[in-house]
């Protein structure tokens, strides 16, 4: 067996103990549940709960998938940024679909939701970019997100002077960047068991109210 192999199969999931959950008493609608889950994730000592898989799909109707950061989560939806002109931002203007995945492995939980997607306005994705770290402003200012790179060090130096910029001029704008939020049509919770007995709950909107139904695992 090599070394890939071996470390592969010495690995368990689930190795604590893992929450109960009870669909019955589950919220009528999937946010309160995500903001309750969330919360719980953050308080067992989950790392990057707000760390999520957003996929999306190209223009031949191919699969995409990476992770981002979660801004927020309201009545509009779930919130991420990005710069507009990066393969998943292009990706989003022909096809403004998109789904998202969080895996919380500390309690055994996953969230999946699917949904259509809007952009904010130019000031929220500013105010989303200025609520942030000196770091992430810099970040957001070397810009050309997913062009091709030509060395590291053209990046060193784009970096460097990206984050010049920031320190100088908190206030500088970074006009690709792009406030998007997924506005859910979909929203499952995924409750691990033990004994594998998985408890599945989707939330699924019709018209005016959100249906809820229990899923084989
Ligand atoms: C933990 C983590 C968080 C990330 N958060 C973001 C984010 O919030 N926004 C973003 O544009 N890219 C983020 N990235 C980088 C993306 O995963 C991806 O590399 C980048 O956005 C380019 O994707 P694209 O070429 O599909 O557009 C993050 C990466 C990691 C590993």
């Amino acid at each position: 067996m090599t070394d890939f192999h071996h470390a592969l199969h010495s690995l368990r999931v689930w190795d604590t103990e893992l929450p109960s959950f009870d669909p019955a008493g589950a919220p009528p609608e999937p946010l309160a549940l995500f903001h309750g889950w969330f919360t719980e994730a953050v308080a067992a000592g989950q790392t990057e709960p707000h760390t999520l898989s957003l996929a999306t799909v190209d223009e031949d109707g191919r699969p995409d998938v990476r992770t981002v950061m979660l801004h927020d989560a309201d009545e509009r939806g779930w919130h991420f940024a990005s710069h507009a002109t990066s393969a998943k931002g292009r990706q989003l203007a022909a096809r403004p679909e998109a789904a998202l995945g969080f895996y919380w492995p500390v309690q055994g939980r996953q969230v999946r939701i699917r949904g259509t997607v809007t952009t904010g306005t130019p000031e929220e994705a500013y105010a989303d970019l200025h609520a942030r770290t000196t770091g992430a402003l810099a970040s957001a200012l070397v810009g050309r997100q997913s062009e091709v790179l030509d060395s590291p060090e053209t990046l060193a130096e784009a970096s460097a002077a990206a984050w010049r910029r920031a320190e100088a001029e908190p206030d500088a704008p970074s006009p690709t960047w792009t406030l998007y939020v997924v506005q859910p049509t979909e929203v499952e919770f995924f409750q691990g068991d033990a004994r594998r007995r998985h408890l599945r709950l989707r939330y699924r909107r019709t018209d005016e109210r959100w249906i809820r139904e229990l899923l084989w695992p």
